[in-house]
């Protein structure tokens, strides 16, 4: 790639041959050791050598154990913005960048940095293409307790999720609504270093998690992309000052990259809704699109769907955008959206008109509130955990996992519970799945005498500039 800028052939000038005889002595001497010692000492890397460290490693010259190196160094010594946006980019054009353009005049998309009960995609893309603005999304599997959008929407039998970039972009132009996976196209770089990363423990670090969304959002091509950072016990980012400056930084790169981008920070102490489980969100979302279910996830559905029609140029504040997207599930046209959707990837509609098709499990049982109280505590981590012990997530690569298994959540935060009131409705498998994910939430629970405050849904949002 860098040979692209010096390929004027006959009227190379002196000055360009000159830069072109440095690149390649650059390339001959640069070697990956020294880019990881550099970062373990705490140096700031150039341009040139992330690009040479992530272009080589994509192609499988720089071996995994530099790159598991490189990343705990940068887990352990941290990245400059200006780094950080070089490895986005990097990463980024490490495969295609799609034009959407070509399906469609403008399209969003939205982003959440993962969490427990996290069905938001399921029910805001049908919402927002309902209101007429295209949504075209890669979306991931679950990653440890919390979630994925692909594991949920798989429920559906014959449902695809491995679509080609021509499927993707005429679903997104004859529907105005496609949710896909990772191609092998898109990111790859980020690809193979977010499984590295998985098995290394170099998740938590901030300009790696910031590169790798950010990544595949600009190879995704959306013009607009709303994030949703989720801070918690059941999200990567445990306090509010590291949600800000992820959410920052995440702006930042997507402002640099010519993309409007903003970033909600919503709450993941507690499961968001009230279903964790593969086909029991499923279920919550059709409701969701019904408009029934619960308060909490209906009321954070429609702050992200405003969001994204503002931020699309459909509405002219989020407000306004908020009413949409409130109308579209009254009058029926979002679920009309979504069963098109579901059809137009190859899923059995007949599974989504008919909830009860959908996988259930064998084994359904109630834990009771042992005592009287106010709720002061439903720890997000351990109910993503039990769902995982449970089955519906994967302890292993690649792992099967089972779409029926999961556990409804009956109360939230400041909630009021008399002894032998319903905490959780456990949906399993077999009995020792059951003992186990039992045993875990026992303890996911945190009792108070007194009233107890409720959780705000959203504790702010980033704009670009701000
Ligand atoms: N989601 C991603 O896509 N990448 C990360 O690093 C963390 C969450």
């Amino acid at each position: 790639m860098y040979c692209d800028c010096f390929a004027s052939g006959d009227i190379m000038d002196k000055n360009n041959k000159q830069m072109y005889i440095n690149f390649i002595e650059l390339e001959k001497t640069m070697r990956a050791v020294d880019i990881i010692i550099k970062k373990r000492d705490g140096g700031e890397l150039t341009k040139e050598e992330i690009e040479f460290f992530i272009q080589g490693f994509n192609r499988g010259e720089i071996p995994d154990y530099q790159a598991s190196a490189w990343a705990m160094a940068v887990v352990l010594k941290g990245m400059s913005p200006q780094e950080t946006t070089d490895l986005t980019m990097a990463m980024a054009h490490s495969g295609e960048v799609l034009d959407l353009s070509s399906a469609v005049r403008f399209a969003v998309d939205k982003h959440s940095t993962g969490g427990v009960g996290d069905k938001t995609t399921l029910v805001v893309a049908p919402v927002v293409a309902a209101c007429g603005l295209p949504v075209g999304k890669m979306s991931g599997r679950g990653l440890g307790f919390s979630g994925g959008t692909l594991d949920k929407l798989e429920s559906i039998p014959g449902f695809r999720v491995n679509l080609s970039m021509e499927e993707f972009l005429s679903q997104l132009s004859r529907i105005g609504v496609v949710v896909t996976g990772q191609t092998a196209d898109l990111a790859p770089a980020d690809g193979k270093l977010y499984a590295l990363r998985d098995v290394t423990g170099t998740v938590p670090s901030i300009p790696l998690i910031a590169s790798s969304i950010m990544s595949k959002k600009i190879a995704a091509g959306a013009r607009a992309i709303v994030l949703d950072v989720k801070v918690g016990s059941g999200a990567f980012m445990k306090t509010l000052p590291e949600a800000q400056s992820l959410a920052k930084l995440m702006v930042e790169i997507g402002r640099l990259a010519g993309r409007e981008t903003i970033a909600l920070i919503s709450d993941m102490n507690q499961p968001l809704g009230e279903f964790v489980g593969n086909a029991l969100e499923l279920k919550e979302a059709i409701n969701t699109l019904h408009d029934q279910g619960s308060k909490d996830f209906r009321e954070h559905c429609l702050v992200v769907a405003g969001e994204m029609l503002a931020l699309g140029k459909h509405a002219s504040n989020v407000q306004e955008g908020m009413r949409m997207a409130e109308k579209a599930l009254k009058d029926g046209s979002a679920w009309e959206k979504f069963k098109a959707f579901v059809a137009a990837q190859g899923g059995d509609p007949s599974y989504i008109e008919h909830p009860d098709k959908l996988p259930a499990a064998p084994i359904v049982s109630v834990i009771e509130a042992p005592r009287a109280g106010y709720i002061q505590k439903v720890d997000a981590q351990r109910v993503g955990e039990a769902a995982v012990l449970l089955g519906a997530g994967r302890t292993r690569k690649g792992e099967p996992i089972d779409p029926a298994v999961g556990i409804q959540v009956h109360v939230k935060v400041g909630d009021e519970v008399r002894q032998g009131e319903p905490l959780f409705t456990l949906h399993a498998r077999d009995q020792a799945s059951l003992d186990l994910a039992r045993g875990h939430l026992v303890q996911a629970i945190g009792w108070n005498e007194a009233p107890v405050e409720v959780l705000p849904l959203f504790y702010g949002v980033v704009r670009a500039g701000e």
